[in-house]
């Protein structure tokens, strides 16, 4: 299949959503992938809110392009949603800033307070989400498909891109201009917090700069593990 129909493909289930599965929102992270979807949302006028977990500890490159994003499509405002502040409190003064080194424990439990919890706000009474991911991007995701049910938050689950190549993402986003983090352009594929993200050296995965010091089986910070 090529990209123009890959594209029509994406967008049919973008204008499914719109029309069958109101209040519908996507979740950004501002990765190139989420860019593709933040783009075709506001160019084709869908009725799907957008949305992002600031975790409080994004590099200073995503801000960038947060603000950047918010001046380009002023149609299709982004609406963030942070950590509870007392659960960050208790896990910063319990374990430490960066407490998330010492165990895959301590790990999850960061990414439950910084993100999990704030994304079940965010998902709260909605009927479908979208995300950006992609089948090719982790062994994790290879048995993905373009819906499915998401049993732990109870609502429809959609990923649009889900067929698209590393390839096609990039060829949409220079195509259309389409503004991306500064990051992808110094080898970080995907990108996340930036104490947990790092640059990837030739012919690595294109998750291994996540979370690089775990294992490349259990990577997911749980947004995407199904309960
Ligand atoms: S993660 O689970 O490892 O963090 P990844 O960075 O690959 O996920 O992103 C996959 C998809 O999850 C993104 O395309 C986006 O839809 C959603 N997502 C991840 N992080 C966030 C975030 N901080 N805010 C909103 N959506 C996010
Ligand atoms: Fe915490 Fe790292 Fe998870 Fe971000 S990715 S929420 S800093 S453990």
């Amino acid at each position: 299949m090529d990209l123009q129909a890959k594209l029509d493909q994406t967008l049919d289930v973008l204008q499914q959503i719109d029309r069958d599965f109101s209040p519908a929102v996507f979740a950004n992270s501002f990765g190139a992938e989420d860019m593709v979807l933040m783009d075709l949302i506001a160019r084709h006028n869908l009725h799907i809110a957008v949305f992002s977990l600031d975790t409080g500890r994004l590099p200073a490159e995503t801000y960038a392009l947060m603000q950047q994003v918010a001046e380009r499509y002023p149609a299709a405002p982004v609406q963030v949603y942070f950590p509870d502040t007392a659960a960050t409190e208790q896990y910063v003064n319990t374990h430490g800033i960066n407490g998330f080194y010492q165990s895959i424990e301590l790990r999850k439990a960061c990414c439950h307070v910084r993100k999990i919890e704030p994304l079940q706000r965010a998902l709260k009474g909605k009927k479908a989400w979208i995300t950006g991911l992609r089948r090719q991007q982790s062994p994790t995701r290879t048995d993905l498909g373009f819906r499915e049910y998401d049993a732990g938050n109870g609502l429809e689950k959609f990923n649009p891109l889900i067929e698209w190549t590393e390839k096609e993402v990039w060829a949409y986003i220079k195509e259309n201009n389409v503004p991306y983090n500064a990051l992808h352009d110094q080898h970080y594929p995907s990108i996340g917090c930036a104490p947990c993200t790092r640059a990837i050296a030739m012919g690595e995965d294109v998750r291994a700069g996540r979370w690089w010091w775990e294992d490349p089986e259990n990577k997911e910070c749980g947004l995407h593990v199904k309960r």
